[in-house]
């Protein structure tokens, strides 16, 4: 039997591969470091686990409304008054099954087949592939140089057929945060161009030394075109309950999203959406704690780099990623993630999945155990003068390159 076109357009997620294989070898019993992770180690809010309980225990696990339930509505609109300064109403506010769903939502309702959508370059793997889903055409734009592009690079991109701009503040992979001047020019832009602007806030409250995402809300005239994504899964850690949400001004976008979220799941996870309720009317410390920590690990990290010779290393100012040119030890970052994994069992990922090759994405959110001993295996291997043997657990390593 033959398959779709479409399925034959879409490659696996070499994150979620990456994650896959890092688990397989782990279950073989292999001491493998896994620096390519996306989800803070950090346990449950309580305040989530109890809502949880409390909604099981009522046995009544039913469908929920498709666009998420009043009172979680309620509290996204809250949320967004604490984190943008913008005030909205439940007719506002779409809630998904994670942010994955309110942004390939969002790209349903905002393209049409052969619309060009930019993006910045490095990217979250997954924009191309969900441009494509929806027959649109990604624009990735690479900086000139270095890891984040400038507002002119984005606007040097547009053409006739741009119809939707996403930026991920801070971003994945690098840990760029854009500045008030970068958004206060792109949404300015946006709605003098008439382009949609859909900014991916997943990690914007995980940010360091007091620095603030930007709203952009805040330079708006009309919101109209805008679409702000957010969710629980970063700044909660709560991957798992597969909660986010788009909030626009826009109620006609947000009835659309509506209408293919009810034809696609229906509507979210009637117990997950207590979680994610809990989350946020809970006490909120679990976030400055979650920073706190991000940033100790962030800290070692970056003195790790600093015992690799000629790599190029900017400091995140945001996320739970850092991004490093590599280029001067292999120029191919699927080859040389390869060698990490295989020669002394560290996981990271390779930067071409990014958009920009000869880079690697390592992750802090791992534990700083997990950081130093990873770190402590690439200098190893890295180094051409490095004593040997390195030892691993009971293992001794020998370099045979
Ligand atoms: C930039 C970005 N956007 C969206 C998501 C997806 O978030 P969720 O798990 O809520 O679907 C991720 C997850 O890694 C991400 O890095």
């Amino acid at each position: 039997m033959k398959l779709s076109n479409l399925s034959g357009l879409i490659g696996e997620s070499p994150t979620l591969n990456l994650n896959a294989k890092t688990a397989a070898l782990k279950k073989q019993g292999l001491p493998i470091v896994h620096l390519g992770g996306g989800e803070p180690e950090t346990p449950a809010p309580l305040s989530a686990v109890e809502a949880i309980i409390k909604k099981v225990q009522t046995r009544k696990i039913k469908y929920s409304p498709t666009t998420g339930g009043p009172e979680l509505k309620k509290a996204v609109c809250d949320y967004t008054l604490r984190a943008y300064g913008k005030e909205v109403a439940p007719a506002n506010v779409i809630v998904s099954t994670g942010a994955k769903q309110a942004i390939y939502n969002f790209l349903l309702c905002a393209v049409n087949p052969g619309d060009e959508v930019i993006f910045p370059v490095p990217y979250w793997v997954s924009y191309p592939d969900m441009i494509t889903l929806v027959g649109g055409k990604p624009v990735p734009v690479k900086p000139a140089k270095g890891i984040e592009v400038s507002f002119e690079e984005i606007a040097a991109a547009v053409t006739p057929k741009t119809k939707a701009i996403m930026f991920n503040n801070p971003g994945n992979p690098a840990g760029v945060v854009y500045g008030e001047d970068f958004v206060k020019k792109l949404v300015e832009f946006c709605e003098q161009k008439g382009i949609w602007l859909m900014t991916d806030d997943i990690y914007h409250q995980l940010v360091f030394g007091g620095i603030k995402t930007p709203s952009p809300f805040k330079y708006a005239k009309n919101a109209d075109n805008i679409v702000a994504i957010n969710g629980v899964s970063k700044v909660y850690g709560l991957t798992g309950l597969r909660i986010g949400w788009a909030v626009s001004t826009n109620k006609t976008i947000i009835a659309a999203m509506g209408r293919m979220q009810a034809q696609t799941t229906s509507c979210n996870s009637d117990v997950t959406e207590a979680g994610a309720l809990g989350a946020l009317t809970g006490p909120q410390d679990c976030i400055t704690e979650l920073v706190s920590t991000l940033q100790d690990n962030k800290n070692a990290l970056m003195a790790e780099y600093k015992k690799i010779k000629n790599i190029g290393v900017t400091e995140p100012k945001g996320t739970f990623y850092s991004f490093v040119d590599f280029s001067a030890y292999n120029k191919d970052s699927i080859a040389l993630s390869t060698f990490l994994l295989d020669k002394v069992m560290v996981a990271t990922v390779p930067g071409v999945s990014f958009g920009l090759e000869g880079y690697l994405r390592i992750s802090y959110c791992a534990g700083k155990e997990n950081i130093l001993e990873g770190m402590r295996r690439i200098v190893w291997a890295l180094d051409k003068d490095a004593k040997e043997p390195l030892k691993i657990g009971d293992t001794l390593i020998h370099k045979d390159w």
